[in-house]
């Protein structure tokens, strides 16, 4: 028995009372018709209570075909959601089951009235109390509604303060979209699914609300994954174990692939979230991974840890190993991301000069400081500055050396940039713009004791933290008939597919199409990107033929400031709307044509989550739809307007 159960039998039948009555009455409602609207679904506008049409949970069973099959959007629906199911809640893939209707009365609660029907506006998004402890996200579209649930699955965020589409609701925090059909995860940062809930009408306009018993002792659902199985002899490798790897190999699962899987990292740890151990550099592995090990085993996902990939043989279909095994694939997907650069500067090999890419450098960085370190973070964008603030109140001093006027500059320009400036100058990061290293110079142990900057400037240093960029790592495929640009990356096609069949490439290392740039490829080191390729990789391997349709979104955390930055391009202009001194403010970045390339925003949510929702939407937005000082964010609704007939 599940830890939720004792609670939940509390939540529903003896303490809270307003649960009880409503539960209680649930039961005594006659058998009725559910009066909600479904536009373009009429078969599914009545539902009887004592089928318990289900009429936003689907059922749907894997596969494991690998015939690639016409273009379709799976939305993640391809083993998603195993609620009860009947023939009203039709699926798109054909693949559906219905559960036993017995079973349906073991896994599901009785109904509970949340709200009345009238509670809702068309498009509006309500978070209702299941039970004392369980929200739940209700949303009315098309007259029809549904209900996941509350939480992002991320880190949390309230998702009715999120950015609402057509059937998807998208994070307001970092931009992760979770359907409202399926409460499957679509984009990311995460892993997880949000539970569903059956929705009714009663007859007096009650809305009764009916959750998956094992849900809810969690706000986060894995989507199911279907077993290894020994006749399938194919074997599909995953190289690198960062978010983007971890991704493909349990979507893969997900999707319905049934062969060997093996996840190949020449990191000794399980896949972990990258992006915090420059923020907070004290976590451990256990704080950091996204699954524990019985997680890999129970769904046979061999990883092999503390292993690289040294070449790829495309002609033999084989992966050269560095312990030796050389390893049969049909199909791999490669996302071994990047490493960091070390400039040449006379004296970087000293010992106390660091890098911050994998967590046992953060590690090797925390062993070396005290409270007495006096530290030099070389670099003015985001991970020596995330460097910079997570050391400062544990040492002596923090100076960041910077080659611009200003910190952030490429990203988001000079005014923005200046007030990141004064941030950490207000929280006792010495800052010096328009500068460099020109030497390191060391003591008679080989560590480094001062940097020599541009001018001719000495700083005392006991640790020098080098933010100076990264390089990809796809030296081991220079043989493999991989093309390969210069800068490293891999140009992939819609489909993550490599110019080599059955070779995928995903994450830092992809220059790969986005939304709003037709015509260019990017090559782009986000987080959600690299998971959101994961996945879209991984559904291709399996057969489906899912397209990209990337809309970068960019977020870090500095001294409590969360920035948040969706789309890509260059820009002419930043029109800033808000307070940059208050921390409260959107900046739009808008080039040569007046489109709006990117925006950014601090203390200003939801407001990138819905650019990104509008720009993965196939719209766009102009600078005229901005210009109106006193009402900036009036473009939000186009969120909701018809989709454009070409994306
Ligand atoms: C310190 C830090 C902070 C960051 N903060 C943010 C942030 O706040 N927001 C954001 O959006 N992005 C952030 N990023 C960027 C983000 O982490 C990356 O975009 C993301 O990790 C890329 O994922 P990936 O899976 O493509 O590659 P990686 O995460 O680099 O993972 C690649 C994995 O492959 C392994 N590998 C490499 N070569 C081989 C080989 N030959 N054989 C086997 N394994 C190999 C590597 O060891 C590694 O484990 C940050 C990056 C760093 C380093
Ligand atoms: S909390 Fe939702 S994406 Fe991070």
């Amino acid at each position: 028995m599940g830890m939720w159960q004792p609670c939940y039998r509390q939540a529903l039948n003896l303490t809270k009372t307003g649960i009880l009555r409503r539960t209680a009455r649930a039961r005594l409602l006659p058998l009725i018709s559910v009066q909600i609207e479904h536009e373009n679904e009429p078969h599914r506008r009545l539902h009887c209570l004592h089928t318990m049409g289900s009429i936003n949970c689907k059922e749907y069973k894997t596969t494991g075909n690998v015939t690639p099959q016409k273009e379709q959007s799976t939305g993640g629906a391809v083993g998603s959601y195993q609620s009860k199911c009947n023939s009203s809640s039709a699926s798109s893939s054909g693949n559906k089951d219905s559960m036993p209707v017995e079973q349906e009365a073991v896994e599901y609660t009785d109904p509970v009235a949340v709200c009345n029907v009238s509670d809702l506006k068309e498009n509006e998004m309500k978070q209702v109390d299941f039970d004392e402890d369980t929200r739940v996200l209700l949303v009315k579209q098309k007259g029809r509604l549904q209900a996941v649930g509350a939480k992002c699955t991320h880190f949390g965020a309230p998702l009715h303060t999120g950015a609402l589409s057509q059937g998807r609701v998208r994070c307001p925090w970092h931009g992760a979209c979770f359907s409202l059909e399926t409460g499957d995860i679509e984009d990311f940062p995460g892993l997880d699914s949000l539970p569903c809930y059956n929705v009714e009408v009663s007859s007096e306009g009650q809305v009764l609300l009916r959750a998956k018993r094992s849900d809810l002792a969690t706000s986060k659902r894995v989507k199911n994954m279907v077993a290894r199985k020994p006749e399938d002899q194919r074997c599909f490798i995953v190289v690198g174990g960062g978010p983007s790897g971890a991704v493909c190999a349990e979507t893969l699962r997900q999707e319905g692939y049934t062969g060997r899987l093996i996840l190949v990292s020449r990191e000794n740890y399980l896949p972990y979230d990258r992006i915090k151990i420059s923020k907070s550099m004290n976590l451990d592995i256990e704080q950091l991974r996204f699954r524990d090990e019985a997680f890999y085993q129970q769904h046979d996902i061999e990883v092999w840890l503390g292993v690289g990939a040294s070449q790829l043989d495309t002609a033999q279909k084989e992966l050269h190993c560095s312990n030796g095994y050389v390893v049969k694939y049909d199909k791999i997907y490669i996302a071994t991301g990047c490493s960091s650069f070390r400039p040449p500067i006379p004296g970087v090999s000293l010992n106390n000069v660091k890098t911050i890419r994998e967590l046992d450098d953060t590690k090797s960085i925390v062993a070396a400081v005290g409270e007495a370190s006096r530290v030099v973070c070389l670099g003015a964008s985001f991970i020596a500055l995330e460097a910079a603030a997570a050391l400062v109140s544990k040492v002596a001093s923090v100076t960041v050396v910077g080659r611009d006027t200003v910190p952030l500059k490429a990203a988001f320009g000079e005014q923005i940039g200046r007030r990141v400036a004064k941030l950490f100058e207000d929280n006792k990061v010495h800052m010096r713009m328009e500068s460099g290293i020109s030497e390191v110079i060391g003591d008679d142990s080989g560590n480094v004791a001062e940097v020599q900057l541009a001018d001719g400037t000495r700083l005392p240093c006991d640790l020098l933290i080098l933010g100076t960029g990264s390089t990809l790592n796809t030296q081991f495929l220079a043989k493999s008939g991989v093309r390969i640009n210069r800068n490293g990356s891999v140009d992939v096609t819609d489909f993550l597919e490599s110019n080599v069949p059955d070779v995928y490439v995903g994450g830092d290392i992809a220059n790969a199409h986005i939304h709003g740039l037709a015509h260019e490829r990017v090559n782009i080191g986000h987080y959600q990107l690299a998971q959101y390729h994961g996945r879209i990789a991984a559904i291709n391997m399996c057969g489906s033929v899912k397209k990209l349709e990337a809309v970068p979104f960019f977020f870090t955390m500095i001294f409590g400031k969360g920035i948040r930055y969706a789309g890509h391009g260059s820009y002419k202009d930043v029109i800033i709307d808000g307070s940059l001194e208050d921390f409260k403010f959107v900046a739009y970045f808008v080039n040569e044509a007046d489109t709006v390339t990117a925006v950014a925003s601090v203390g200003r949510d939801p407001i990138v989550a819905q650019f990104a929702e509008l720009i993965s939407q196939g719209k766009c937005l102009g600078r005229g739809h901005i210009e109106n000082v006193e009402d900036r964010q009036a473009w939000t609704t186009k969120l909701l307007e018809p989709l454009p007939l070409v994306r």
